[in-house]
């Protein structure tokens, strides 16, 4: 319970609107999670899987329209459409509440709504936030206690503080007699987040981050604009600790968009013998300066909400391990013993399954038996390379960030940035092929900076500047270096020419040398790439032709690129930083000398 008149009044008023038949503060315990998924598995959302198998562990098939993030429904309505900017949808506020009230007009009908108090950050630290999630599905609920630190601790953490008021409906009351289906949402979305008042409104959809609103809405969208404000960073990165041979250890955070891995990256099993990697977070950083100048990093979340197919022991087995119980699958195959399934889990496909669509499947079926946005959520304590400093309040000292996504051509497997302008610059040109993350056309190639395209509160050029005047506060050489990677180069044939997974430590090895100031590299235009010899190999089958071909700079093509990236800054006017435009002048002469 709490004594917060802020949000007694708050959750009053919404229950008003909404209507529910009841109201449930939720306390975060064991005994309460396992009542709500017992409601889950009553009402056919939730299947338990087989105590035996998978212990304590849920699965849910969505309605086949709610499977992804919905970009385009995603807003923000900040006062002016300028502090939006060109890359986010606007409203105003004024009248997007007026919509959404009516919206929410008797939403939750028939049902009971949630109050989830959450933290993003551990319990009580200087840079954790809490919000407070209210909600009309025990889904939600279930897969917030993973996914936050959830209940009344945070209440007791909370006392007359400021909270991050979220509410959220699935918009399927239950009026007039109507029964309640397996996944309750409504085709009409809307996911809203209003900047200057730090409140997020989401309706219509259970899905991921566009329900669970700790995430996305709150830890990224909502957070980046504290953060502008407040002098800090929320970025869409993951955080990994890397100690060498010698027991060395540093802190690596990298950016990679939705579906381009980075969970896999935050956990991987090094192929080169005496590397070791541990786990701080595997989607979201909070960075702020610690007193010696340097970026420190938290991971706001409490669990893993990971992409399912393509994860095996073979290509993450930290993940797989981190998934045996406790865990809530969705969108995944079920098999007959009561356990979960996804393409590429195993070598030999099951005989028989049950698809995400509920129909029955075998290894002739046509379509895979999981939506490719089919995702595990499990709680991050249980990865067996979890960070021992993972719930440190102060963070961790980061040494390098890199950027990446999707680009089968162009882009080598890595190259460094010269300074942290000239980082900020190659964060800003981050393009890649789109994903089934979010919903639209997959393959197609976007311009996506800092992997934030879909998670910046606010206006993206603002953003640039922002990372320019992070910068300053600080000298090169406490600032991480920064980095590009690009582990998808296909070769003529359209085969990766990289072999990714646990080999990435080879080009982590790299960036920790060169951190270290080992300077194994070669100046090229688009900035410095490793000296022939410097990436080891050892023990691939990767050949000389091979590395040759990841690292080939094609100025022509870099040329191309630029175009497009000037016609991309061109979209924001005025605003586009003069950091960004001496970058984009500079890279200009260099490719054209
Ligand atoms: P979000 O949770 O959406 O933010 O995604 P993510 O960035 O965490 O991506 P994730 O690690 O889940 O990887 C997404 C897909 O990329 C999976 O199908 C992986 O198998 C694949 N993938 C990850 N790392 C590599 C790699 O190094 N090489 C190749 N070829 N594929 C990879
Ligand atoms: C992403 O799309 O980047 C995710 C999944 O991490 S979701 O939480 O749905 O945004
Ligand atoms: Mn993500």
């Amino acid at each position: 319970m709490t004594k917060n008149k802020k949000l007694i009044a708050w959750v009053d008023e919404m229950a008003k609107m909404c209507q529910p038949d009841s109201i449930q503060w939720c306390d975060g315990s064991q005994e309460e999670y396992d009542k709500l998924a017992q409601l889950l598995v009553e009402k056919g959302t939730f299947i338990k899987l087989n105590e035996k198998l998978r212990p304590n562990s849920y699965y849910a098939q969505s309605d086949p329209t709610d499977v992804a993030r919905v970009e385009d429904r995603t807003f923000i309505c900040s006062k002016n459409e300028i502090d939006a900017g060109p890359t986010n949808h606007w409203q105003d506020p004024v009248e997007m509440k007026k919509t959404l009230t009516g919206l929410f007009n008797g939403s939750m009908k028939g049902r009971t709504m949630y109050v989830v108090p959450f933290s993003m950050g551990p319990l009580g630290s200087k840079i954790a936030h809490i919000g407070v999630e209210l909600t009309d599905s025990p889904y939600v609920v279930c897969s917030m206690r993973i996914m936050t630190r959830m209940g009344q601790k945070v209440l007791d953490v909370l006392g007359d503080g400021e909270f991050v008021p979220c509410l959220h409906s699935v918009g399927f009351p239950l009026t007039d007699g109507k029964k309640d289906v397996k996944w309750p949402c409504n085709p009409n979305k809307y996911i809203v987040h209003f900047p200057e008042e730090r409140a997020i409104w989401s309706y219509g959809s259970g899905y991921g981050g566009n329900a669970l609103l700790g995430k996305k809405c709150f830890a990224l969208r909502i957070a980046s604009s504290m953060g502008r404000e407040e002098g800090w960073l929320a970025e869409h990165m993951l955080i990994v600790g890397i100690t060498n041979p010698a027991g060395e250890k540093k802190y690596i955070a990298a950016a990679f968009p939705s579906a381009c891995g980075k969970t896999n990256l935050a956990m991987l099993t090094p192929s080169l013998p005496g590397w070791k990697v541990e786990t701080i977070g595997d989607d979201i950083a909070w960075m702020k300066y610690g007193e010696d100048g340097r970026l420190y990093a938290i991971n706001p979340e409490n669990g893993f909400f990971g992409v399912a197919p393509g994860t095996s022991m073979q290509s993450n087995g930290n993940a797989m391990l981190s998934m045996t119980k406790n865990s809530i699958f969705t969108n995944v195959a079920l098999t007959p013993e009561g356990d979960v399934w996804w393409e590429q889990m195993t070598d030999e496909k099951p005989a028989k399954l049950t698809s995400w669509k509920n129909q029955p499947w075998t290894p002739e079926s046509t379509e895979p038996s999981s939506h490719p946005n089919s995702r595990f959520t499990a709680p991050a304590g249980q990865c067996p390379v979890i960070d021992p400093a993972w719930e440190d309040p102060k963070g961790v000292p980061i040494s390098a960030i890199l950027f990446g996504g999707r680009r089968a051509s162009v882009v080598p497997l890595v190259h460094e940035a010269r300074s942290w302008q000239h980082g900020t610059f190659l964060g800003s040109t981050v393009c890649s092929e789109m994903t089934a993350a979010a919903a639209g056309t997959i393959g197609k190639l976007r311009r996506d900076p800092f992997a934030m395209l879909p998670f910046c509160g606010y206006n993206m050029a603002d953003y640039f500047g922002h990372w320019l005047e992070v910068g300053k506060k600080s000298s090169e050489e406490k600032l991480p270096k920064i980095f590009y990677v690009n582990w998808f180069r296909k070769n003529a044939e359209g085969k990766f020419l990289w072999p990714g997974y646990g080999d990435n430590i080879r080009v982590l090895k790299w960036v920790f040398e060169q951190v270290d100031g080992q300077d194994n590299f070669v100046e090229t235009p688009i900035g410095k790439i490793p000296s022939k010899g410097s990436i080891d190999i050892s023990g691939l089958d990767v050949t000389e032709k091979d590395l040759e071909e990841l690292f080939y700079i094609d100025n022509e093509k870099f040329l191309a690129d630029l175009q497009d990236l000037k016609e991309y800054y061109a979209k924001f006017g005025d605003r586009i930083p003069q950091g960004l435009r001496d970058e984009l002048a500079a890279f200009e002469a260099k490719l054209t000398k």
